[in-house]
């Protein structure tokens, strides 16, 4: 598959933020590089303003919910596993955030990389084949259309191999929000995942 004209652009550009960024953090636990959650929010989030997390869970929700309160952001985390009170337990691909909002942190779970989050009945990286995890996410990008007009996107998702095959959720999922009118900004290189910025105006 050859990689669409932005993301070989922002190949070349793309800053690696995270390995002289000063937030600790472990990739290896699956944790996003909290620097450019910080980068993202200077530039688009205004005091006062509320984002969704529809895949909280599970490991870099304290460093999420700490950054979002250092600018005033209000978070709505849902997570299809119990995790704690800050947490509402709720399948994201049925259940928006309930109210309006200025934009989406979305880290979904990867099918097929070996890593099933728990067994809760709608658990994506359990889904039953390829299809259907895109067409659950594709359900979980509905909801987000339904209450955000105008807002921006933090997504952050990876090339990898399924079933012996290079699967790239970063260009998928990138493409998916481009065609539903959304903008490319940035792309920050946080090896082996990408973060990708995207904008939606009115
Ligand atoms: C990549 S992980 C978590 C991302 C989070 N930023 C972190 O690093 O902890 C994906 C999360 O999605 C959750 N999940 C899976 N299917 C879901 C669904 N249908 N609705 C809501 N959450 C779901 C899993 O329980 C898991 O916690």
């Amino acid at each position: 598959m050859t990689p669409p004209p932005w993301y070989r652009e922002a190949k070349h550009k793309a800053p690696r933020l995270c390995e002289n960024q000063t937030y600790p953090y472990n990739f290896r636990m699956g944790e996003f590089c909290p620097g450019s959650l910080d980068r993202f929010l200077k530039r688009h989030a205004a005091s006062g303003s509320t984002l969704w997390e529809p895949f909280a869970g599970h490991t870099s929700l304290n460093q999420t919910i700490d950054i979002c309160a250092g600018f005033g952001v209000r978070l709505v985390a849902h997570d299809i596993s119990p995790i704690d009170e800050r947490v509402v337990q709720a399948d994201s691909t049925r259940v928006g955030p309930g109210l309006p909002i200025n934009g989406v942190i979305f880290h979904p779970p990867y099918y097929g990389a070996g890593c099933v989050f728990s067994d809760q009945e709608g658990e994506l990286s359990s889904e039953e084949d390829l299809d259907s995890y895109l067409a659950a996410i594709n359900r979980c990008i509905d909801r987000v259309d339904e209450v955000m007009e105008e807002g921006y996107i933090y997504l952050v998702a990876r090339t990898y191999p399924v079933k012996g095959k290079s699967f790239s959720l970063d260009w998928v999922l990138t493409n998916e929000f481009l065609s539903r009118g959304y903008e490319f900004e940035e792309a920050l290189c946080d090896t082996p995942d990408w973060i990708v910025y995207l904008s939606k105006s009115a």
